[in-house]
């Protein structure tokens, strides 16, 4: 078994002055079912997020659309006041029921997104606030112009966006230093390798949401299963390894309500793949990622 310690993972500075570990924690996954209300286990959703610093993790991404809000009141109720830790938090995206999702743009609801996260978390200012999603029916220079405000204001620190293109990086990069980008990527979903390669080119963290693709890149039987047998490792941990090996801006921020999960995944950090491996594995996830799309 690899060491179970992230910080082997190595380390990347988000906006050239923010540390952050490389391998990160992603907190949508200790809510309920369809990312709304209290998850099943509370107690082990607790022992979850008590482990993340214990195991050398010091980057959580959240949202406060996920539970609604359950997901930061736990961060805060378990983690705060943070000692080392920085708490990257999303906001724009309304919830109207279990994997409802409608995105609000509005200046003054972005704005009041933020200052809810910051009483939520218990913090004076958000080192990180990721845009969940550009909202297509509000002009994007208002959106990108709130954020500069909050900047200004001291409410948070950086600033990132998820779910975009290279032109609507450039685009909110005439507003606010996009220090981030969060989109969807793993082994088998490749459609962001622009976004990726622009990323790494201007030192802009890329956090891969979905790294493990939701679960189906943990399971035995995977695309990764004979590497990781090879390995003497598990499916998740490959994967793991594989985005963290792909790029130096690349910051996998796994999911799990499970402490066992996390123990697992953090394992992943200290695999090195071999350029062999990395290829092989390449191959194969755009093979599937082909087939699938
Ligand atoms: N920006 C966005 O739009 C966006 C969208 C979605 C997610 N995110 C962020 O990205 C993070 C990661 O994405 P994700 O949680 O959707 O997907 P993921 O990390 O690819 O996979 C999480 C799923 O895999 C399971 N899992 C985790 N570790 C495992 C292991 N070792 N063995 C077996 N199963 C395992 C989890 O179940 P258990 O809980 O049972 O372990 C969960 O169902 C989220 O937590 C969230 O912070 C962002």
């Amino acid at each position: 078994m690899a060491t179970q310690d992230a910080s082997a993972s190595g380390d990347f500075m988000i906006g050239g002055d923010l540390r952050v570990t490389r391998l990160g924690f992603g907190a949508m996954r200790i809510t309920g079912k369809g990312i709304w209300g209290p998850p099943a286990d509370v107690g082990e959703a607790k022992r979850t997020l008590a482990l993340v610093p214990e195991l050398g993790m010091d980057f959580i991404d959240t949202a406060d659309s996920y539970g609604p809000y359950v997901s930061e009141d736990l961060i805060a109720e378990v983690l705060a006041p943070y000692k080392g830790l920085t708490i990257a938090t999303k906001g724009g995206l309304t919830r109207h029921g279990p994997n409802v999702w409608p995105p609000l743009g509005r200046p003054e609801y972005l704005k009041q997104c933020a200052l809810m996260s910051l009483r939520r978390l218990k913090l004076e200012r958000i080192d990180l606030w990721q845009l969940h999603r550009i909202d297509a029916k509000v002009p994007a220079a208002e959106q990108f112009g709130i954020i500069a405000q909050m900047q200004t204001e001291g409410l948070i620190r950086h600033a990132g966006l998820s779910e975009v293109s290279v032109a609507e990086i450039e685009e909110a990069q005439k507003y606010f230093p996009v220090t981030t980008v969060q989109n969807r990527y793993n082994l088998v979903d490749r459609k962001s390798e622009d976004v990726l390669d622009y990323c790494e080119k201007h030192g802009i963290g890329f956090i891969p949401w979905a790294p493990l693709a939701a679960g189906s890149l943990a399971t035995p039987g995977s695309t990764l299963s004979e590497i990781a047998a090879k390995l003497g490792t598990g499916p998740s941990q490959v994967a793991l390894a594989w985005v963290l090996k792909r790029s130096p801006v690349m910051l996998p921020i796994p999911g799990t309500g499970s402490a066992d999960h996390l123990r697992e995944n953090v394992a992943g950090a200290g695999i090195t793949l071999s350029d062999e491996d990395f290829a092989a594995l390449d191959v194969q996830g755009k093979a599937a990622w082909k087939a699938a799309s």
